[in-house]
């Protein structure tokens, strides 16, 4: 067997494939918040996390365009080397006042947020329980300690109490690692159940909100807040790549302790920092959002919109009312097939398959911003309506006139 098989087995399958290959989408112009071009066409995005349509607001560009003259393009290393800019420091400040917490260090990426504060956290002796629905990032984060990793059932308190109640009592070296907003079904933790469990039973909580900063709560702080549970959770990670419309991650929290994770952290201390023009941006999109909540209500209505008019239409969405609409088509080759379809009529929404979900169970992403209009979605629907039934994933349905 030589290393290289697997990859020509994987290219030989991408060979074979007809149609748009999933995975390969190129943006080649962005016209709008939520309209593209991909291979020629005039594309709706239902398939990005601009929730709140940030990455174009006029404000957002500018603090771009200022930090580039200011600062350069990148930091050329990481945080701890040489990699820390005024403006670094100043986000980490705006991170806690904006959540009321003492602390706040920035990341890379999302992904190295989660990296960074499991891997400083756990070691050797140390349990980590996460739920079985778990970011690749989290699963990842587990891989790189030496900890005892105990998955529990998704969005289970009774699994999560269960697997707690088994290891011995006392010790303080557990951490549970829970999302706020699940990224794939748009469901929603039981955070109050979870920390009740976490306080009974006493283990450090984390929870990721990187789909739900923004998004959820009065301030938008995330599911912790709309739950009314932030102040009990240990460590809340976000990211900037969704609602904040940049790059990066976020963790704060009320413990001094976090700031031992600037020493201890390899996915913090081996890579280089933000570029000036991201952290910039991102500040400017923290403020943004703190100044507009009407933009929720904006991104609500609009899920609520889509929400109701691919019901009535005759799709099959997930439960959970969220910016996140699954769209569930289950079998592999007919939502492959629909997605290509969707994408050749001009609607991009993002494709979930084994590896990223049970076989059998795959699902079409439908992703929702503040910034798409009545017209972009009553069109979105209108081609939903038609492709679905052309390829009989809407059974008995006639197809609108498109
Ligand atoms: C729950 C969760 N955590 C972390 C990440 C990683 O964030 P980033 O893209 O900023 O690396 C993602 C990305 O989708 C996510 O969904």
């Amino acid at each position: 067997m030589d290393l290289l098989d697997k990859l020509r087995a994987l290219e030989k399958r991408r060979a074979d494939f007809a149609g748009s290959v999933p995975g390969e989408t190129v943006i080649d112009r962005v016209v709008g918040p939520c309209e593209v071009v991909i291979e020629g066409r005039r594309t709706l995005m239902f398939g990005s996390n601009n929730y709140l349509g940030l990455t174009l607001h006029p404000d957002v560009i500018d603090a771009a365009r200022h930090a580039v003259v200011e600062y350069g393009t990148g930091t050329t290393g990481s945080r701890s080397a040489n990699g820390t800019l005024a403006i670094h420091e100043r986000l980490e400040r705006e991170f806690a006042d904006w959540f009321g917490k003492r602390h706040a260090i920035v990341f890379s990426t999302g992904y190295q947020a989660n990296l960074s504060i499991i891997g400083a956290l756990c070691g050797a002796d140390d349990v980590i329980l996460i739920d079985a629905d778990s970011h690749a990032s989290i699963y990842d984060a587990t891989r790189q300690t030496s900890s005892k990793v105990i998955g529990f059932r998704h969005n289970s308190p009774e699994s999560l109490q269960k697997k707690l109640e088994r290891l011995p009592s006392g010790a303080r070296n557990r951490l549970v690692v829970v999302e706020g907003l699940y990224s794939v079904r748009g469901d929603v933790a039981p955070l109050k159940e979870i920390v009740a469990v976490c306080r009974a039973n006493g283990a450090y909580l984390l929870v990721d909100e990187a789909h739900s900063l923004g998004t959820y709560g009065a301030r938008g702080l995330g599911c912790s807040e709309a739950q009314g549970v932030l102040d009990q959770v240990d460590f809340v990670v976000g990211t900037f790549s969704k609602s904040l419309a940049g790059i990066g991650g976020v963790c704060v929290s009320d413990h001094p302790e976090l700031r031992a994770v600037h020493f201890l952290a390899r996915a913090y201390i081996f890579t280089a920092s933000g570029s000036p023009s991201n952290i910039a941006s991102v500040s400017a999109a923290l403020q943004v959002i703190r100044a507009h909540p009407e933009l929720r209500d904006r991104l609500w209505a609009n899920v609520r919109l889509l929400r109701q008019e691919l019901t009535e239409i005759g799709l099959a969405i997930g439960e959970t009312e969220s910016p996140i609409v699954p769209i569930l088509t289950g079998d592999e080759d007919r939502t492959i097939a629909l997605w290509q379809q969707l994408l050749a009529a001009g609607v991009y929404v993002n494709l979930i398959v084994p590896p990223g979900c049970p076989k059998g169970a795959c699902v079409l992403r439908a992703s929702v911003s503040a910034a798409h209009t009545a017209d972009q979605i009553a069109r979105a629907v209108e081609i939903f309506a038609r492709i679905g039934a052309e390829t009989g994933v809407i059974r008995g349905l006639a197809a609108r006139t498109v």
